[in-house]
Formats: C-alpha cells, sequence, structure tokens
C-alpha cells in the first residue's frame, strides 16, 4: 500500500484542497505575468513612470492607444496592487493612476538589478509555439529557439543585461585572480564568449576591462545582429565583435585568454562538442567560463523555489528548443554539476571546479584543460 492509499478521508480532501487554492492563485500570478506584459509592451509603465498620476485619457494619449482598453487595465493594475488610484471614488474617466516609484525600479529601470520586466516577456515567449511544444512531447522532436520569437530573445537578453554590465565585470572576474590579472595586462587579452545571445556579457567584459578584444559567437543570427548594434551603441565595435557561428563546429579556430559560456550549455543540442570547441580556443593556457543554473545536485521531491522556476523553463523552452537539433544531448534547464562534469569530461577537459562566487540563480564552473598533476611534470 503506497502513502496515497494510507490517507485518510480528511488528509486526502485537505491535500485537494490545496491544489484548489494553488491553482487560484497561479491563475491570479499567470494575469500578472500577462498584464505587465501588456503594460511593458504598450509603453504604459514609462509613460506613468515620466509623468506621475495620469487620467486613462491622458495615457492613452501619451501611449497612443485607445482609452477604453486603458482603462480596464489601470484598474486591473489597481486592483492587484501594481498601480495606485488617487481618489478611486469619482467616476471612472476622471480617476488617476500612478506607478509608484519602486515599482518603477522593477518594472521600467533597465539598468537596475532588480529589473524584471523582461521575466514576462520570457514567459510570454514561451507560450507562443505551445502547439509545437506539445506535438514535440508526442514525437521527441523539438522546437527551434527562432519559434520561440523575439520575446524570447530580448526577455533572455533584458533579464541578465544590468547584471552583465554592472556585476560580471566588477565583481565576478575580478574575484577569479589569474583571470582577473591577465584581462588587465598587455598584450591585450582576447576572450571568445560562446553563445552570447544579444551581447551584453561581451560588452561588459569589454567595459570592465579597457584593453581586452572580445569575439562573441551565437548561432541565432537574429541575436548576432542586436549584439553587433549594441556594441556599436556602446562604442565598442573595434574591440568587440560578433559573429554568426554554431558552437559545436569545429572548425571554429581561434586562440584566446579566456573562453565563456554564459547561461547557454545546458541549450545546445550537442554540449560536448561545443565544450571541445572551448577547449580547442583556449589552448593549455587559456581559462575557460561557465555559468549555468545554480540548480541541486541531485533531484530530490523537497519542494524548491529554484528548481520549480528551472523545470517551469525547461518544460516549456529549454529542453524543447535543446531538442530541435538531432541527435541531442537531451539537457533541458536543470543541468546538475555532475552532467556537466561528464559533458566537460567527454570534451577532454581534465578537471571542472565550482568557483565561490555567490549568487541565488548562477553557478560558475571553471573548467581545467590541464591539471595540477600534469602541471607540475
Ligand atoms: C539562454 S540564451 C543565453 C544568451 C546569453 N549568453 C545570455 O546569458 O543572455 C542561449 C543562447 O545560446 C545560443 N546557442 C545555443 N546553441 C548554440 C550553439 N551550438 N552555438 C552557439 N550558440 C548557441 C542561443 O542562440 C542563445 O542565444
Amino acid at each position: 500500500m503506497d502513502n496515497q492509499d494510507k490517507m485518510s478521508g480528511e488528509e486526502a480532501s485537505q491535500q485537494r484542497d490545496q491544489l484548489v487554492k494553488r491553482l487560484l492563485q497561479s491563475t491570479m500570478g499567470t494575469f500578472d505575468i500577462f498584464t505587465i506584459y501588456i503594460g511593458d509592451r504598450l509603453g504604459f509603465y514609462r509613460a506613468l513612470a515620466d509623468n506621475g498620476w495620469l487620467t486613462p485619457h491622458e495615457l492613452a494619449s501619451h501611449t497612443r492607444t485607445h482609452e477604453r482598453y486603458v482603462r480596464e487595465w489601470l484598474e486591473q493594475q489597481t486592483v492587484v496592487g501594481i498601480l495606485e488610484v488617487e481618489d478611486p471614488g469619482i467616476e471612472a474617466k476622471s480617476r488617476r493612476f500612478r506607478l509608484p516609484p519602486a515599482h518603477a525600479e522593477v518594472l521600467v529601470e533597465r539598468d537596475s538589478l532588480n529589473y524584471l520586466a523582461p521575466l514576462t516577456q520570457i514567459v510570454v515567449g514561451a507560450t507562443y509555439p505551445l502547439g509545437s511544444v506539445l506535438k514535440a512531447y508526442r514525437t521527441g522532436g523539438g522546437v527551434s529557439y527562432g519559434d520561440y520569437g523575439v520575446d524570447m530573445r530580448e526577455g533572455q537578453a533584458g533579464m541578465n543585461r544590468a547584471t552583465f554590465l554592472r556585476v560580471l565585470g566588477t565583481e565576478w572576474l575580478p574575484s577569479i585572480s589569474d583571470i582577473h590579472a591577465r584581462l588587465q595586462a598587455d598584450p591585450p587579452a582576447r576572450v571568445a564568449d560562446i553563445g552570447c545571445g544579444y551581447g551584453w556579457s561581451s560588452i561588459g567584459i569589454a567595459q570592465a576591462y579597457s584593453k581586452v578584444i572580445v569575439d562573441g559567437y551565437d548561432l541565432d543570427e537574429p541575436s548576432v545582429k542586436r549584439a553587433r548594434a549594441n556594441a556599436q551603441e556602446a562604442g565598442l565595435s573595434d574591440r568587440v565583435r560578433f559573429h554568426f557561428r554554431d558552437a559545436s563546429d569545429p572548425t571554429l579556430a581561434g586562440h584566446y585568454d579566456l573562453v565563456t559560456a554564459f547561461e547557454c550549455i545546458h541549450d545546445m543540442s550537442d554540449p560536448v562538442a561545443a565544450l571541445r570547441t572551448m577547449l580547442s580556443l583556449a589552448g593549455e593556457t587559456g581559462a575557460v567560463l561557465i555559468m549555468d543554473e545554480r540548480v541541486g545536485e541531485t533531484f530530490t521531491a523537497e519542494e524548491d523555489e529554484l528548481e520549480a522556476f528551472m523545470y517551469g523553463f525547461s518544460v516549456l523552452h529549454c529542453l524543447p528548443a535543446g531538442m530541435a537539433e538531432q541527435p541531442s544531448a537531451q539537457t533541458g534547464t536543470v543541468m546538475r554539476p555532475k552532467t556537466l562534469r561528464r559533458y566537460a569530461e567527454d570534451a577532454g577537459f581534465c578537471d571542472v571546479e565550482i568557483l565561490p562566487i555567490d549568487n541565488f540563480f548562477f553557478r560558475f564552473y571553471r573548467l581545467k584543460a590541464v591539471c595540477p598533476a600534469e602541471q607540475q611534470n
């Protein structure tokens, strides 16, 4: 008899009621995501942050949208506690609403480490190809990264942008003393940034280290185009270049002092081939650094918010995207340290060190081409 069978009728009703309650709460959470998406995409939050208290008509004028829709959205956002209303008792059309400054940091300040509007873009993007995702579950096929559309790309880039520009080159890399020293030294260090997306990690490294030359590589062409535009806008196109390349292509050659892969190894259909490329780009003297999700060492049945977050993305996006190219390693977002160790070993690395960089979402791995014992010989 299993636990379920041993449960009393009362316990079973409690368990059922908890799920009912949870689903109702999840519905509200889902509405938050989609209505924040509307406010972000249509520029409602930006206009409210710039102009203070606004009536529905004023917000509609600022954003060239339809007043009736805007009023519904303003009222909904107030009821859920994201906006404030000046006087709820007056006629609907005359009510004025505002975005509290503390909420503006989360919803419009793209340089803030608390900026989360792009998360709604990722979640909405993850639902675009749901029909194809269902089909993939039945057939074992995949769904290409491109099918998730611009929201997935932009959301991903927007979520990591501030961290890459503000933390990567000022805290994370300086904490690895030999890499930090090399990035500051002459001759100028060369960095390869694999799976660079919109290029913010490459740009962040170049901004923090004024001499380095960075090559970003990504196999998603629209991302590479945006990365080039971002480098140009940052005034860095002379030192930061982006290339439309598949990291698992063995003809990708070069010699680099540092080879990085930020939040992308788990997305790759052939991570071992990509790691093999990274090993060859770094040679025996370069460093290889990987940032990926800080999931647990093993699967457990215990409730864990970070695992729940990562599994959510995996089920909807990362696993199907990683299975778009076949054969696939079928990794998914929840890439545990032992999986990365296995990939690294298969690619020819001799050791994987977990770096003491403290971050809620990410774990940092340093892959070694040569082990200390070999170095002494
Ligand atoms: C989750 S995004 C991460 C982007 C960026 N590094 C960041 O942290 O914002 C994963 C990226 O890996 C890229 N990618 C996946 N497989 C790749 C491969 N084999 N070669 C190069 N890039 C790849 C995707 O196109 C996508 O831009």
